[in-house]
């Protein structure tokens, strides 16, 4: 009888002792704690990052994009598990521009990609809605507005400030979204967006956003954990994206570990660490 492959391994280093741990549920296993009413919210995010710091580099067209084979398939599994743990997920409009564009998939629903089906029932085990809610930051307000959200019955809140054209408000607002002003000039800020959502009772609040909000999140000291996979590649390319964007953070962008593993390369593969820090 021939027997199935064994489940891939990752070796847990940090916090020792050393051991091997199960890629598939590693995160779906993560504490992630649940703030109480009136208590700030658990704001995470994630990134992946190559060994020279690059999570997206521009390409001839000037278009920054994720550098081929930054990303894999086990990555994406724990992108996916840190998803199940949302409440909200916080999207931006440079996203939703990519969507569209065609650059970057869909990530606005948990649980639907193959092989999710364990994720969309590890929420309903938790009696979780079905899909989070998705609030979207952008002080252009220029971007479209994904069927899909409706499709999944998704409350939507765009976060904006006060100078975003009034038309566009107007319309999102038609269009069934909850328009917020929360930010004045070209930035909301990471502290007004963290007030807002916990007045709207999300707990735990997954960032799938850029360097600016990973920025204004550190800087107003709400981020909560911060993920990290670090490919085990040097990617080079002169205009390049990094995980944050801005001035100088001092003591804001100190981080504590908490958690380190390795996944190890099969032959013609590429490895990585998953990390998880927390400010500190
Ligand atoms: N490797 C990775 O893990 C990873 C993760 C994230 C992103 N990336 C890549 O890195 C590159 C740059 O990141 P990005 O475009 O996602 O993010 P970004 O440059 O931080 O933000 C993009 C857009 O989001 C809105 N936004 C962000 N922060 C805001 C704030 N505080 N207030 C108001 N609006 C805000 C703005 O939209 P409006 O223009 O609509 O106002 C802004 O243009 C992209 O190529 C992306 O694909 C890689």
């Amino acid at each position: 009888m021939a027997s199935s492959p064994a489940p891939h391994a990752v070796l847990q280093l940090f916090p020792p002792p050393a051991r091997e741990r199960r890629l598939s549920g590693l995160y779906l296993g993560e504490s992630l704690p649940e703030p109480a009413a009136g208590e700030a919210p658990f704001l995470y995010a994630n990134f992946v990052t190559s060994m020279d710091g690059r999570i997206a580099v521009a390409g001839a067209d000037g278009v920054s994009r994720l550098p081929a084979g930054l990303t894999n398939a086990r990555d994406w599994r724990l992108f996916r598990e840190l998803q199940a743990h949302a409440d909200c997920l916080l999207t931006h409009g440079g996203y939703l521009r990519a969507l569209v564009a065609g650059t970057l998939g869909n990530i606005l629903q948990v649980g639907l990609a193959a092989d999710g089906e364990d994720i969309a029932s590890w929420r309903a085990d938790r009696e979780m809605t079905v899909q989070p809610a998705v609030a979207i930051l952008s002080a252009s307000l220029d971007f479209p507005l994904p069927a899909s959200l409706a499709e999944h019955r998704q409350p939507v809140h765009v976060l904006t400030t006060a100078e975003a054209p009034r038309d566009r408000m107007a319309e999102l607002r038609a269009a069934g979204c909850e328009v917020l002003c929360v930010g004045s000039g070209s930035r909301v800020r990471g502290r007004e967006v963290a007030a807002v959502l916990e007045e709207r009772a999300y707990r735990r609040i997954y960032l799938q956003t850029g360097p600016r909000m990973l920025e204004t999140a550190l800087r107003d000291r709400v981020l909560s954990r911060l993920y990290l996979t670090l490919s085990h590649r040097v990617v080079g390319g002169e205009q390049f994206d990094t995980i944050l964007r801005g001035g100088p953070l001092g003591a804001a962008g100190t981080l504590r570990l908490r958690a380190l593993y390795l996944d190890r390369p099969a032959k013609g593969e590429i490895g990585q660490f998953f990390a998880s820090f927390e400010p500190g």
